[in-house]
């Protein structure tokens, strides 16, 4: 196949001004505003599709936004790879940190800076350009669908229905996704953990209005104090949690597991370099690595309150807020977690003061097994492209729908991502390099080529 590089030299200007359009519209699944983008983004993807070779491409309406299908059946009996992606993004805020426009995609530094760039239009769309090529030369291997998303950057609600009702549409033999990342580009990698989530927002009233700090301060519950030290309270001096039950489930990694993650090159010197960081901090006994990936966490995402503006407001607020993210890993539960966080958040809260807790989106940690087919073939096919052998890595972000797309149709998922941990993905001057843009479409006709194989 040693034809891909020539096609990607001959049309790698095509691949990226394609790119560049996808990436000017701004696909905002969380802000109401960008709805008729985010809508006309599925268009576009599909049109991408229908462009590249696929003989069935379809926009699937759901309650929220659409879920693009395509795909191209060469052989019933020949095995079948589902491609999964989303076409939504993060909002760009804050806008003035950004030092081009988050949707004006340019090139600086080798490197395509937009919102989307690599979380994940940038990756979803390596797929359709190695499609492209597998059909252009005849090439394709086995069977392909195409499942994209608009909603994954929200929490996947209305693809997990999707799914559930259309097991016989989405019947594969396994899921390809790209949009997670390597350990450099000179060391490939290929993700084989990813953690759960159980995002809660929580409020906090005391007064019924705001009130002049001097006439009433001291003599009346403050809820942003309160909220302060009620979050304060969620972890001890060791950073354990202290959730009653929390840890129940967790899975424990054996001292086998835990030296083979070691051996994944890291230097804390430059982890901390790169942040700008004086140090790390985290759970009690446990590595960098380890804390980001195998173990539970707890993060406020968010925190207000008060006054915000210009100079000095002598005030104390009625309410407090905050946003609050647990990660979870193997084995525990986001609705349990839910519910353990709940009744331990109100335990803690004074008798002067009323706190809500509203649940937002969840989803279970996933494991992928490392010893398949399917990861065999990826592995093989990034050791062609890269000259080197990637090594396994559990990741500590979440795409919740790889949990349900084992539970509901029984598939395990290759996370097969090519973006780094410094593309600044959901951050401003998100960006994504154009070596690993290509090494993408280069590496993906590899892996359906060993897939088939494999499977044979
Ligand atoms: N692509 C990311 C997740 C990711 C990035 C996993 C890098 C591993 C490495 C995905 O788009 C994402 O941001 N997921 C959200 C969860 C979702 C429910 C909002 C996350 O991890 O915060
Ligand atoms: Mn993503
Ligand atoms: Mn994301």
């Amino acid at each position: 196949m040693a034809k891909i590089n020539d096609y990607i030299e001959a049309n790698k200007q095509r691949f990226l001004d394609e790119l560049f359009e996808l990436l000017r519209i701004p696909s905002v699944s969380a802000d109401p505003k960008y709805k008729d983008d985010v809508f006309r983004t599925a268009d576009s993807v599909k049109a991408s599709l229908v462009a590249a070779g696929a003989d069935k491409a379809e926009i699937c309406q759901t309650a929220g936004y659409p879920i693009v299908y395509a795909e191209k059946i060469i052989d019933a009996k020949l095995p079948t790879v589902l491609i999964y992606g989303h076409y939504d993004v993060q909002p760009a805020d804050p806008l003035e940190l950004w030092t081009s426009g988050p949707f004006e995609p340019v090139i600086k530094d080798g490197k395509i800076y937009a919102r989307g760039s690599c979380d994940d239009k940038g990756q979803m769309f390596m797929h359709v350009k190695a499609f492209e090529y597998m059909m252009k030369t005849n090439s394709l291997p086995c069977n392909v669908k195409f499942m994209i998303e608009g909603e994954e950057e929200i929490g996947s609600n209305n693809l997990g229905i999707f799914v559930q009702n259309n097991k016989e549409k989405l019947k594969a033999d396994v899921i390809l996704v790209s949009d997670t990342g390597i350990i450099a580009n000179d060391i490939p990698s290929i993700t084989v953990g990813l953690r759960g989530l159980a995002y809660v927002e929580v409020e906090v009233t005391g007064p019924n209005r705001d009130l002049h700090s001097g006439l009433y301060g001291g003599a009346v519950p403050n809820p942003i104090n309160i909220l302060c030290e009620m979050i304060a309270k969620l972890k001890d001096d060791n950073k354990h949690i202290t959730i009653p039950g929390f840890y129940d489930d967790v899975e424990v990694l054996s001292a086998e597991e835990r030296a083979e993650m070691a051996k994944a090159p890291f230097s804390l010197d430059e982890y901390k370099k790169a942040l700008d960081l004086k140090d790390v901090i985290g759970e009690e006994g446990y590595t960098t690595n380890e804390r980001n990936s195998i173990r539970p966490t707890l993060d406020v995402n968010g925190i207000w309150g008060g006054y915000q503006g210009e100079g000095a407001k002598t005030v104390i607020a009625s309410k407090a807020y905050a946003k609050i993210s647990m990660r979870l890993v193997p084995y525990q539960n986001s609705d349990k977690t839910f519910k353990q966080f709940e009744k331990y958040f109100l335990s803690l809260a004074p008798s002067s003061v009323t706190v809500k807790v509203t649940p937002h989106h969840g989803g279970e940690a996933a494991v992928t097994p490392s010893n398949s087919i399917a990861y065999k073939a990826a592995s093989r096919a990034m050791e062609t492209t890269f000259g080197k052998k990637p090594i396994p890595v559990r990741s500590g972000g979440s795409i919740p729908i790889v949990a349900m797309f084992k539970t509901e149709l029984g598939l395990d998922t290759v996370l097969l991502g090519f973006g780094l941990d410094s593309d600044a993905i959901h951050s401003p001057n998100e960006h994504y390099g154009v070596f690993n843009y290509l090494k993408g479409i280069e590496t993906i006709p590899y892996f359906f080529q060993y897939y088939a194989e494999g499977s044979k």
